[in-house]
């Protein structure tokens, strides 16, 4: 079997069992039948008075440019696949919720070319009707060669390394763009985020959690070999969770990130230097060189832990984000009718239209 089909097969289990968990305990919900699942329309969001109106491009008729190019738009950056649609358009929602200038927000999603991102495209259109977007098929093959499998098949979808990507797949002049994971909701505006300074030289801005055992992301060969693990010297490396980023891309390029993360996946497949998936790469590149995030903005770890996926609770402090990082996803949870209590605040931004629910 080729390392391809070894990796969709993983991603495919992973979604087969989510399928399953909510196969046993609601066997009528939409979610188990094979047809693709039905979502509810969104309502229509307006700017207030104060955000600052976008300018028309009067050289070319076409509207979406100036959108596209503005510095006044806001860039949001997510992967779609089937398996955690559910999760995007829910993050989707709350996105433009609590923006105040949410038609000023143009979204970016990331497909799978081997998935139908016709069909995802007109799930999105469908329910969002008034959505600036744009879908961007990513060759999956062009990293599934680069992926080593680690513990968490799910961390191992191609997809997931997409947002080494996004420099390439934007348009040149998308400068900066704010990258969030599918398993979450923003409760606060998303502008704010996007707007995190990022001094003179970082290229990205992130929560970081220096508490964190640094030490254990990467294994003993790593730690063992000094032309490694100098890597860090002089640098005040500290964690931070790859599902919330501020990047500056004109930045990224500049640099070629996007090749020394590749760089640190083909050495990764050579000896085994990390355990997780896609995020050692970013801290191998950037912890220590971060700009710093307010922790409102990745309340994170609300999937529970790798094995279990037990309940958690919030961290101290304010909430700008809701993170189901973790094994356990709430829409998993709630048809399962095995909710976490935390689950009922994902559970207003769920436009997947069950049976059950009633119609609005
Ligand atoms: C599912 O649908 C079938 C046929 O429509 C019905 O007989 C059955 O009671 C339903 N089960 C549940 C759990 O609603
Ligand atoms: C995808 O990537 C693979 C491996 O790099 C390459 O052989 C193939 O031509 C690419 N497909 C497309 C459509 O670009
Ligand atoms: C950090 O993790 C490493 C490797 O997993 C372990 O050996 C070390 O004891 C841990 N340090 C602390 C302070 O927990």
């Amino acid at each position: 079997m080729s390392k391809l089909a070894a990796h969709v097969v993983l991603c495919l289990l992973n979604l087969v069992i989510s399928l399953s968990l909510s196969l046993i305990t609601t066997s009528n919900a939409t979610t188990t039948s094979s047809a693709p699942p039905h979502f509810r329309e969104a309502p229509e969001f307006y700017n207030s008075p104060e955000c600052p109106p976008i300018p028309e491009d009067e050289t070319s008729d076409d509207q979406e440019g100036s959108y596209l190019c503005s510095d006044q738009t806001i860039h949001v950056a997510m992967t779609l696949d089937a398996a955690y649609l559910r999760g995007s358009m829910a993050a989707i929602l709350s996105v433009l919720q609590h923006s105040s200038c949410p038609q000023n927000v143009v979204f970016h999603f990331v497909a799978s070319a081997s998935a139908s991102a016709d069909q995802l495209r007109s799930t999105i259109a469908k329910s969002f009707p008034y959505l600036r977007f744009q879908v961007y098929p990513f060759n999956d093959s062009a990293v599934a060669g680069l992926i080593s499998t680690s513990i968490r098949a799910a961390l191992d979808c191609p997809l997931n390394y997409a947002r080494n990507y996004l420099a390439n797949l934007l348009p040149l002049c998308v400068r900066r763009v704010v990258y969030l994971d599918s398993d979450l909701v923003v409760v606060d505006d998303i502008a704010k985020l996007a707007a995190t300074p990022l001094g003179d030289h970082s290229v990205l801005a992130a929560p970081e959690y220096c508490n964190a055992n640094f030490t254990s992301y990467f294994t003993p060969t790593f730690w063992a070999n000094p032309a490694l693990s100098l890597i860090f010297a002089g640098r005040k490396a500290c964690y931070f969770n790859t599902g919330v980023m501020v990047i500056d891309l004109e930045r990224w390029r500049a640099g070629d990130y996007t090749t020394k993360i590749v760089e640190w996946m083909e050495l990764q497949k050579r000896m085994r230097i990390y355990e997780l998936g896609s995020l050692p790469p970013f801290l191998l590149v950037f912890a220590g060189n971060i700009a710093p995030v307010d922790h409102r903005w990745n309340q994170h770890g609300l999937g529970g832990d790798n094995f279990w996926g037990l309940c958690r609770d919030l961290h101290p402090g304010p909430v700008s984000l809701l993170h189901w990082s973790g094994k356990g996803k709430p829409w998993v949870r709630l048809d399962a009718n095995r909710p976490c209590p935390l689950d009922a605040l994902w559970a207003p931004y769920d436009l997947l239209q069950t049976p059950f629910a009633l119609d609005s």
